[in-house]
Protein backbone atom coordinates (compact mmCIF):
# COMPACT_ATOMS: atom_id res chain seq x y z
CA UNK A 1 0.00 0.00 0.00
CA UNK A 2 1.21 3.64 -0.84
CA UNK A 3 0.34 6.40 0.50
CA UNK A 4 1.30 9.70 -1.22
CA UNK A 5 1.46 12.47 1.55
CA UNK A 6 0.71 15.96 -0.16
CA UNK A 7 2.18 18.92 1.44
CA UNK A 8 3.40 22.20 1.47
CA UNK A 9 1.54 24.39 -1.48
CA UNK A 10 1.17 28.01 -1.66
CA UNK A 11 -0.82 29.11 0.98
CA UNK A 12 -0.25 31.45 3.89
CA UNK A 13 -0.53 28.52 5.97
CA UNK A 14 2.46 26.38 4.68
CA UNK A 15 4.44 26.07 7.26
CA UNK A 16 2.07 24.16 9.64
CA UNK A 17 0.93 22.33 6.10
CA UNK A 18 4.54 20.62 6.50
CA UNK A 19 4.70 20.27 10.53
CA UNK A 20 1.20 18.35 9.26
CA UNK A 21 3.11 16.28 6.52
CA UNK A 22 5.70 15.79 8.64
CA UNK A 23 3.57 13.81 11.33
CA UNK A 24 1.62 12.04 8.97
CA UNK A 25 4.54 10.78 6.86
CA UNK A 26 6.23 9.50 10.96
CA UNK A 27 2.74 7.48 11.05
CA UNK A 28 2.46 6.18 7.60
CA UNK A 29 5.56 4.47 8.36
CA UNK A 30 4.72 2.98 12.00
CA UNK A 31 1.98 1.87 10.29
CA UNK A 32 4.24 -0.21 7.88
CA UNK A 33 3.06 1.42 4.91
CA UNK A 34 4.91 3.16 2.36
CA UNK A 35 5.14 6.50 1.74
CA UNK A 36 5.66 8.45 -1.18
CA UNK A 37 6.19 12.27 0.24
CA UNK A 38 4.64 15.17 -1.92
CA UNK A 39 5.84 18.18 -1.00
CA UNK A 40 5.29 21.18 -3.75
CA UNK A 41 5.36 24.88 -3.53
CA UNK A 42 4.03 26.58 -6.53
CA UNK A 43 2.01 24.60 -8.78
CA UNK A 44 0.14 21.46 -7.97
CA UNK A 45 0.99 20.17 -11.39
CA UNK A 46 4.38 19.17 -10.42
CA UNK A 47 3.56 16.83 -8.06
CA UNK A 48 0.94 15.01 -10.32
CA UNK A 49 2.83 12.14 -11.69
CA UNK A 50 4.32 11.18 -8.18
CA UNK A 51 0.60 11.14 -6.89
CA UNK A 52 -0.52 9.08 -9.33
CA UNK A 53 2.11 6.41 -8.12
CA UNK A 54 0.11 6.06 -4.90
CA UNK A 55 -3.01 4.27 -3.89
CA UNK A 56 -4.24 6.99 -1.79
CA UNK A 57 -3.39 10.29 -1.06
CA UNK A 58 -3.05 11.92 2.09
CA UNK A 59 -3.84 15.67 2.07
CA UNK A 60 -1.78 17.26 4.53
CA UNK A 61 -2.53 20.89 3.12
CA UNK A 62 -3.98 23.88 5.24
CA UNK A 63 -5.46 26.83 3.89
CA UNK A 64 -5.59 27.94 -0.05
CA UNK A 65 -6.31 25.83 -2.76
CA UNK A 66 -5.71 22.50 -0.21
CA UNK A 67 -8.61 23.28 1.79
CA UNK A 68 -10.65 25.31 -0.90
CA UNK A 69 -11.56 22.75 -2.64
CA UNK A 70 -9.44 23.53 -5.71
CA UNK A 71 -6.53 20.55 -4.91
CA UNK A 72 -9.89 18.16 -4.40
CA UNK A 73 -11.20 18.91 -8.15
CA UNK A 74 -7.66 18.13 -9.75
CA UNK A 75 -7.47 14.72 -7.95
CA UNK A 76 -11.15 13.85 -8.85
CA UNK A 77 -9.95 14.50 -12.26
CA UNK A 78 -7.52 12.57 -12.32
CA UNK A 79 -9.32 9.73 -10.47
CA UNK A 80 -7.37 9.62 -7.33
CA UNK A 81 -8.27 9.02 -3.93
CA UNK A 82 -7.95 11.58 -1.45
CA UNK A 83 -8.30 11.92 2.20
CA UNK A 84 -11.01 14.13 3.64
CA UNK A 85 -13.91 16.27 2.29
CA UNK A 86 -14.52 16.55 -1.09
CA UNK A 87 -14.16 19.36 -3.60
CA UNK A 88 -17.69 20.90 -3.08
CA UNK A 89 -17.63 20.80 0.70
CA UNK A 90 -14.64 22.34 1.08
CA UNK A 91 -15.73 25.23 -0.79
CA UNK A 92 -18.63 25.31 1.06
CA UNK A 93 -16.48 25.39 4.26
CA UNK A 94 -13.84 27.85 3.34
CA UNK A 95 -16.54 30.66 2.37
CA UNK A 96 -17.54 31.64 6.10
CA UNK A 97 -20.69 33.67 4.91
CA UNK A 98 -22.20 30.52 2.26
CA UNK A 99 -21.61 28.23 5.88
CA UNK A 100 -23.12 30.81 8.19
CA UNK A 101 -26.00 30.87 5.57
CA UNK A 102 -26.44 27.40 5.24
CA UNK A 103 -26.64 26.63 9.28
CA UNK A 104 -29.21 29.84 9.63
CA UNK A 105 -31.61 27.81 6.90
CA UNK A 106 -31.10 24.64 9.30
CA UNK A 107 -31.71 26.45 12.59
CA UNK A 108 -28.34 25.78 13.53
CA UNK A 109 -26.40 27.94 15.94
CA UNK A 110 -24.78 31.25 14.71
CA UNK A 111 -23.39 34.48 15.76
CA UNK A 112 -25.73 37.47 13.54
CA UNK A 113 -23.02 38.66 10.95
CA UNK A 114 -22.78 40.74 7.41
CA UNK A 115 -20.92 41.00 4.75
CA UNK A 116 -18.67 43.79 3.17
CA UNK A 117 -17.70 43.59 -0.52
CA UNK A 118 -13.99 43.10 -0.72
CA UNK A 119 -14.10 46.44 -3.27
CA UNK A 120 -16.23 48.55 -1.87
CA UNK A 121 -14.31 51.51 0.05
CA UNK A 122 -14.10 53.02 3.89
CA UNK A 123 -16.59 55.51 4.46
CA UNK A 124 -19.88 53.52 4.26
CA UNK A 125 -18.78 51.83 7.39
CA UNK A 126 -17.76 53.85 10.00
CA UNK A 127 -21.43 55.60 9.40
CA UNK A 128 -23.10 52.55 10.17
CA UNK A 129 -24.67 52.79 12.97
CA UNK A 130 -26.74 49.70 13.06
CA UNK A 131 -24.11 47.86 15.66
CA UNK A 132 -23.81 47.33 19.23
CA UNK A 133 -19.90 46.50 19.56
CA UNK A 134 -17.76 45.26 20.09
CA UNK A 135 -18.08 43.32 16.71
CA UNK A 136 -15.40 40.85 15.32
CA UNK A 137 -14.02 41.88 11.56
CA UNK A 138 -12.24 39.16 9.50
CA UNK A 139 -11.66 38.20 5.85
CA UNK A 140 -15.09 36.19 4.46
CA UNK A 141 -12.43 32.92 3.15
CA UNK A 142 -8.88 32.80 5.22
CA UNK A 143 -8.18 30.72 7.53
CA UNK A 144 -5.53 31.25 10.14
CA UNK A 145 -6.56 34.11 12.09
CA UNK A 146 -4.95 36.63 9.71
CA UNK A 147 -6.59 39.60 9.23
CA UNK A 148 -9.33 38.87 11.94
CA UNK A 149 -9.86 41.97 14.93
CA UNK A 150 -12.17 42.37 17.51
CA UNK A 151 -13.37 46.06 17.60
CA UNK A 152 -14.61 48.22 20.20
CA UNK A 153 -15.99 51.24 18.99
CA UNK A 154 -17.12 52.67 15.61
CA UNK A 155 -14.14 54.32 14.84
CA UNK A 156 -12.14 51.61 14.56
CA UNK A 157 -14.32 49.85 11.70
CA UNK A 158 -12.89 51.28 8.96
CA UNK A 159 -9.04 50.89 9.73
CA UNK A 160 -10.24 46.73 10.40
CA UNK A 161 -12.02 46.32 7.26
CA UNK A 162 -9.32 47.31 5.24
CA UNK A 163 -7.11 45.14 7.09
CA UNK A 164 -9.12 42.51 6.03
CA UNK A 165 -9.43 43.29 2.63
CA UNK A 166 -6.23 43.07 2.09
CA UNK A 167 -6.50 39.76 2.54
CA UNK A 168 -8.76 39.62 -0.81
CA UNK A 169 -12.36 39.11 -0.97
CA UNK A 170 -14.99 39.77 1.03
CA UNK A 171 -15.21 41.30 4.45
CA UNK A 172 -17.45 39.59 7.25
CA UNK A 173 -18.48 41.85 10.66
CA UNK A 174 -19.89 39.09 13.07
CA UNK A 175 -21.42 40.03 16.12
CA UNK A 176 -18.65 39.45 18.86
CA UNK A 177 -19.76 36.15 21.26
CA UNK A 178 -17.95 36.88 24.81
CA UNK A 179 -17.06 33.33 26.83
CA UNK A 180 -15.07 30.73 26.09
CA UNK A 181 -13.57 28.98 22.84
CA UNK A 182 -14.47 25.46 22.27
CA UNK A 183 -13.65 23.25 19.35
CA UNK A 184 -15.35 19.42 18.26
CA UNK A 185 -13.38 17.32 16.15
CA UNK A 186 -14.79 14.89 13.98
CA UNK A 187 -13.98 11.26 12.78
CA UNK A 188 -15.40 8.68 11.04
CA UNK A 189 -18.98 10.36 11.72
CA UNK A 190 -18.07 10.70 15.44
CA UNK A 191 -17.93 13.45 17.71
CA UNK A 192 -14.65 13.36 19.81
CA UNK A 193 -14.43 14.89 22.92
CA UNK A 194 -15.21 18.21 23.39
CA UNK A 195 -11.95 20.65 23.52
CA UNK A 196 -11.59 24.15 25.37
CA UNK A 197 -8.73 26.71 24.26
CA UNK A 198 -7.99 29.13 26.38
CA UNK A 199 -5.53 31.92 24.03
CA UNK A 200 -3.30 33.79 26.02
CA UNK A 201 -4.68 36.64 24.41
CA UNK A 202 -8.42 37.88 24.08
CA UNK A 203 -8.77 36.24 21.02
CA UNK A 204 -7.19 32.92 19.47
CA UNK A 205 -5.17 34.71 16.98
CA UNK A 206 -2.26 33.49 14.71
CA UNK A 207 0.47 33.68 17.46
CA UNK A 208 -2.02 31.56 20.09
CA UNK A 209 -2.66 29.43 17.63
CA UNK A 210 0.73 28.38 16.71
CA UNK A 211 3.17 29.49 19.51
CA UNK A 212 3.33 26.48 21.71
CA UNK A 213 2.39 27.80 25.61
CA UNK A 214 0.71 30.52 23.76
CA UNK A 215 -2.57 28.63 24.54
CA UNK A 216 -3.66 26.38 26.90
CA UNK A 217 -5.98 22.98 25.43
CA UNK A 218 -8.69 21.41 28.11
CA UNK A 219 -9.92 18.29 26.76
CA UNK A 220 -12.34 16.73 28.10
CA UNK A 221 -13.54 20.41 28.13
CA UNK A 222 -14.66 20.85 32.11
CA UNK A 223 -18.57 21.52 30.59
CA UNK A 224 -21.70 19.87 31.96
CA UNK A 225 -22.85 17.23 29.74
CA UNK A 226 -26.23 19.29 29.48
CA UNK A 227 -23.60 21.54 27.14
CA UNK A 228 -21.39 19.05 25.73
CA UNK A 229 -23.96 16.59 24.58
CA UNK A 230 -26.36 19.36 22.58
CA UNK A 231 -22.51 21.16 21.16
CA UNK A 232 -21.30 17.37 19.83
CA UNK A 233 -24.86 16.86 18.43
CA UNK A 234 -24.60 19.93 16.80
CA UNK A 235 -21.31 19.20 15.86
CA UNK A 236 -22.09 16.10 13.87
CA UNK A 237 -25.12 17.65 12.43
CA UNK A 238 -22.96 20.92 11.18
CA UNK A 239 -20.23 18.49 9.49
CA UNK A 240 -23.20 16.36 7.64
CA UNK A 241 -24.86 19.28 6.37
CA UNK A 242 -21.46 20.53 4.80
CA UNK A 243 -21.28 17.34 3.79
CA UNK A 244 -17.61 16.62 5.10
CA UNK A 245 -15.98 13.14 4.66
CA UNK A 246 -13.61 11.34 7.21
CA UNK A 247 -13.03 13.76 9.42
CA UNK A 248 -12.96 17.87 9.97
CA UNK A 249 -13.30 20.11 12.88
CA UNK A 250 -16.03 22.66 14.31
CA UNK A 251 -15.29 25.71 15.87
CA UNK A 252 -17.51 27.48 18.21
CA UNK A 253 -17.92 30.14 21.07
CA UNK A 254 -19.49 29.72 24.39
CA UNK A 255 -21.15 32.29 25.99
CA UNK A 256 -21.30 32.90 29.88
CA UNK A 257 -25.16 31.40 29.58
CA UNK A 258 -24.19 28.34 28.00
CA UNK A 259 -25.34 29.34 24.46
CA UNK A 260 -23.03 28.58 22.09
CA UNK A 261 -22.72 29.27 18.04
CA UNK A 262 -20.69 27.85 15.39
CA UNK A 263 -17.80 30.32 13.84
CA UNK A 264 -16.70 27.84 11.35
CA UNK A 265 -15.99 24.37 9.53
CA UNK A 266 -12.28 23.32 9.14
CA UNK A 267 -12.24 20.75 6.71
CA UNK A 268 -8.26 20.13 7.03
CA UNK A 269 -7.52 21.03 10.93
CA UNK A 270 -4.40 20.34 11.75
CA UNK A 271 -2.73 17.10 11.95
CA UNK A 272 0.36 17.35 14.44
CA UNK A 273 1.00 15.22 17.45
CA UNK A 274 0.17 18.25 19.45
CA UNK A 275 -2.74 19.32 16.72
CA UNK A 276 -6.72 19.88 18.44
CA UNK A 277 -8.10 16.68 16.64
CA UNK A 278 -5.20 14.48 17.81
CA UNK A 279 -6.07 15.68 20.79
CA UNK A 280 -9.19 14.88 21.11
CA UNK A 281 -8.66 11.02 19.83
CA UNK A 282 -6.47 10.71 22.44
CA UNK A 283 -8.79 11.70 24.99
CA UNK A 284 -11.18 9.33 23.45
CA UNK A 285 -8.18 6.30 23.41
CA UNK A 286 -6.97 6.39 19.71
CA UNK A 287 -3.26 7.08 18.81
CA UNK A 288 -1.87 9.19 16.43
CA UNK A 289 -1.23 6.15 14.06
CA UNK A 290 -4.93 5.05 14.71
CA UNK A 291 -6.25 7.85 13.74
CA UNK A 292 -4.04 8.70 10.42
CA UNK A 293 -4.94 4.82 9.64
CA UNK A 294 -8.77 5.10 10.16
CA UNK A 295 -8.56 8.18 7.63
CA UNK A 296 -6.36 7.02 5.16
CA UNK A 297 -9.34 3.76 5.75
CA UNK A 298 -12.04 5.36 4.83
CA UNK A 299 -10.29 7.39 2.19
CA UNK A 300 -9.99 3.67 0.24
CA UNK A 301 -13.75 2.77 1.24
N1 LIG B 1 -17.91 36.28 16.66
C1 LIG B 1 -16.83 36.09 17.41
N2 LIG B 1 -16.86 36.33 18.74
C2 LIG B 1 -15.76 36.16 19.51
N3 LIG B 1 -14.57 35.78 19.04
C3 LIG B 1 -14.46 35.52 17.71
C4 LIG B 1 -15.58 35.67 16.83
N4 LIG B 1 -15.17 35.38 15.58
C5 LIG B 1 -13.86 35.05 15.66
N5 LIG B 1 -13.42 35.15 16.93
C6 LIG B 1 -12.05 34.86 17.41
O1 LIG B 1 -11.15 34.90 16.30
C7 LIG B 1 -10.62 33.60 16.02
C8 LIG B 1 -10.52 33.37 14.52
O2 LIG B 1 -11.78 33.50 13.92
P1 LIG B 1 -12.32 32.44 12.87
O3 LIG B 1 -13.69 32.86 12.50
O4 LIG B 1 -12.18 31.09 13.40
O5 LIG B 1 -11.37 32.68 11.62
P2 LIG B 1 -10.15 31.84 11.03
O6 LIG B 1 -10.69 31.15 9.82
O7 LIG B 1 -9.14 32.85 10.65
O8 LIG B 1 -9.69 30.86 12.07
C9 LIG B 1 -11.57 32.63 16.71
O9 LIG B 1 -10.93 31.42 17.00
C10 LIG B 1 -11.99 33.45 17.95
O10 LIG B 1 -10.99 33.43 18.95
MG1 LIG C 1 -10.79 29.48 13.14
Amino acid sequence: MKVAVLMGGNSSEREVSLSTGRAVMKAVETLGLEVIPCPYEDELEAVIPLLKNADVVFIALHGGEGENGGVQKVLDENGMKYTGSDAASSALAMDKNKTKLLLGENDLPTASWLMIEGNSSGEVKTSEERFTYPVVVKPNADGSTMGVAVVHKASQLDDAVEVAQEFGGDVMIEKYIPGREITVGILEEVALPVIEIKPSHDFYDYKCKYTTGMSEYICPAELSSAVTEPISLISKQIADLIGCRHYCRVDFRLNPENEFFCLEVNTLPGLTDTSLVPKAAKQAGLSFEEVVKTIIDLALE
